[in-house]
């Protein structure tokens, strides 16, 4: 008896040294130590043997019993250690390796020069207004000297609604009045950014839907040097300290008198060339001395104040800052000209 068991642990042992995993190690475990392995086979035969033989014989099943369990145990630890090595190696991660870049949304190429308007602007004192993109056509036209039936209206091919007298703004300049009725008498110096519409045939230079930065001061003493001297100033900062400016004579309904303003063509440098249709001028804004008749719509005496007003057309400008050719991208949502800002 003491000889087999012998055989038993010496012959469990050596096939535990070839056992590689975790379901191997189980049937192991069956074969060996399990109800009807020849080790427990042992523990039923010791009634039969003789009675001194039996106690060194249990001992020895039992010294047996705890070898195997111990060896049993030893392996499965080392049975896991070597997987979580394995994985460790092959699921390595270098943590100083640099990460990938993400991907970043920019400004659209308006929204920078609206911010850049906003900024040269509010560093000469100016606050920013925000109007209603809906408008009555009291406010558009009639309020700006601008009646119904008079030609000047064919300046706004304007988008009406079905509903008699709102339309969608064609311009800023409506906001005036609404600055205006707000702040009479006191002075104001406001500029008003926003969205305007025009039932217009799209094309490189037109679109049926823009920016306009309207600007108007209303004060004591203001005069047409005050005017020309912030344009001036504006264009100087928008563009460049050298850039070269002119005021050429205009028409407006809500002002008078009016003007244009336009800034040295940039890519001939006033020779002439596609860009400024060899004029070597750029128009850049329409402007003017509040009309008297506007000033008193708007809740001022025109014997007491005076005021200037302003338009800018933001995408006109960030046209001719990065050269694009044509107005309709600023509307295409094509990333790779999106991109470029
Ligand atoms: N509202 C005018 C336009 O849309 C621009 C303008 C604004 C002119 C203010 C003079 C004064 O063309």
């Amino acid at each position: 008896m003491l000889e087999e068991l012998e055989q038993i642990e010496r012959q469990a042992l050596s096939t535990l040294e070839t056992v590689q995993d975790e379901e191997a190690l189980q049937l192991w475990k069956v074969t060996y130590l399990g109800r009807s392995s020849p080790l427990m086979k042992t523990f039923d035969q010791l009634g039969g043997l003789p009675k001194e033989e039996r106690p060194a014989t249990g001992r020895r099943a039992n010294q047996v019993k705890r070898a195997l369990e111990a060896a049993w145990e030893t392996k499965g630890e080392n049975l896991r250690q070597t997987s979580i090595q394995r994985t460790l190696q092959s699921e390595r991660l270098d943590v100083t390796l640099p990460g990938r870049p993400v991907a970043r949304g920019g400004l659209h190429p308006t929204t920078l020069t609206l911010r850049r308007i906003y900024r040269i602007f509010s560093d000469m004192g100016f606050q920013v207004y925000r109007s209603r993109e809906v408008e009555s056509d009291e406010y558009n036209f009639e309020l700006l000297n601008i009646p119904a039936h008079h030609p000047a209206r064919d300046m706004w091919d304007t988008f009406y609604t079905t509903d008699p007298g709102v339309s969608l703004r064609p311009h800023t300049s409506p906001g005036q009045i609404h600055v205006m009725r707000q702040y009479a008498p006191e002075p104001i110096r406001v500029i008003l950014p926003g969205m305007c519409y025009r039932y217009e045939q799209i094309s490189a230079r037109k679109e049926i839907q823009f920016n306009q930065v309207e600007g108007l001061a209303v004060g004591k003493d203001l005069t047409m040097g005050d005017l020309k001297g912030t344009l001036i100033d504006f264009a100087r900062r928008m563009f460049s300290p050298e850039v070269r400016t002119r005021f050429r004579a205009s028409h407006f309904p809500f002002t008078e008198p009016s003007a244009e303003m336009d800034i040295e063509c940039f890519l001939c440098g006033g020779a002439g060339c596609r860009v400024c249709q060899g004029s070597g001028w750029l128009e850049i804004l329409g402007c003017g001395m509040v009309h008297p008749l506007v000033l008193r719509n708007g809740g001022y005496d025109p014997e007491k104040s005076m005021g200037f007003a302003f338009g800018i057309g933001p995408e006109r400008i960030t046209m001719l800052r990065h050269h694009i050719e044509d107005i309709r991208y600023f509307w295409m949502n094509d990333m790779r000209f999106l991109e470029q800002f």
